[in-house]
């Protein structure tokens, strides 16, 4: 069975005194949208600042919810080095951090991230037992140009050589419906999940839709039979949205 994953990525959001704020309001708003008495197989990540990582062992495990995990927004691929404003895997272990976000659209619009840089961050990710999420999704003149699938198949090409896809996430985010309330519909999401299974090795892969997630359409997509899970930037800032989207119904 595929796993459902749940993640937020608060992007440059949040100091650490307003993401212990935002702790200590969610297990409650938790329990008051939960639908159900449990939620198995499913994992809620928040991808943070790196100033807030060190929550993972201080203010997560005081909360006692064993399927919420704190992840990090990149990575870099060697252990040390001279790499001004980079981090490093071992750094990211240290503090307990099981997840990382590589390659957001972001980080390749704004920050020159390549192909090249994605997958040596993927592998360097693995090789510290950490399971990257690879971001990949096509901007929208590239979807009005019908050219969604190649260039999404040409991301996956470049980006997944010689990555391990036994620990592995993948999130399609259309970089058209990232922060814009603008989402992809449920189905043409799914349609194109569907499509990048196909070109997987290993087809139980957990993968995500992300762009414009809120609590009004998170069940919608998470009906969606290819849908695995869901990465959300703004919506998740919100203990109470978050909350709501992790309780999706
Ligand atoms: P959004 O961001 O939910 O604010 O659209 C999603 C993302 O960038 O991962």
């Amino acid at each position: 069975m595929r796993k459902v994953v749940i993640a937020g990525n608060w992007k440059m959001y949040k100091t650490q005194s307003e993401a212990k704020a935002f702790f200590s309001e969610f297990p409650t708003q938790l329990k008051t949208t939960a639908p159900k008495a449990a939620i198995a197989n499913q994992q809620i990540l928040i991808c943070v600042p790196y100033t807030n990582l060190a929550i993972a062992q201080t203010v997560v495990p005081a909360i006692g919810l064993s399927n919420l995990s704190i992840g990090a927004q990149n990575v870099h691929w060697t252990e040390n080095g001279a790499f001004t404003g980079e981090i490093s895997p071992p750094m990211l272990v240290e503090l307990g951090i099981k997840y990382v976000i590589i390659g957001h659209s972001e980080r390749r619009q704004f920050f020159g991230e390549s192909d090249e840089t994605v997958n040596k961050r993927l592998k360097a990710a693995q090789a510290h037992g950490i399971t990257p999420i690879l971001c990949v999704g096509e901007s929208k003149q590239q979807r009005d140009t019908n050219e969604t699938e190649s260039w999404i198949f040409s991301q996956l090409a470049a980006d997944l050589v010689d990555v391990d896809q036994n620990n592995l996430i993948i999130a399609y985010e259309p970089i058209w419906a990232i922060g814009t309330g603008d989402t992809c519909a449920a189905s043409e999401a799914n349609r194109v999940i569907g499509l990048i299974r196909s070109k997987l090795t290993n087809p139980n892969i957990t993968i995500q839709y992300g762009g414009s997630v809120k609590p009004d359409n998170i069940d919608e997509i998470m009906a969606q039979p290819e849908i695995d899970g869901v990465l959300v930037g703004g919506a998740s800032l919100e203990a109470s949205s978050f909350a709501r989207i992790a309780n999706y119904q």
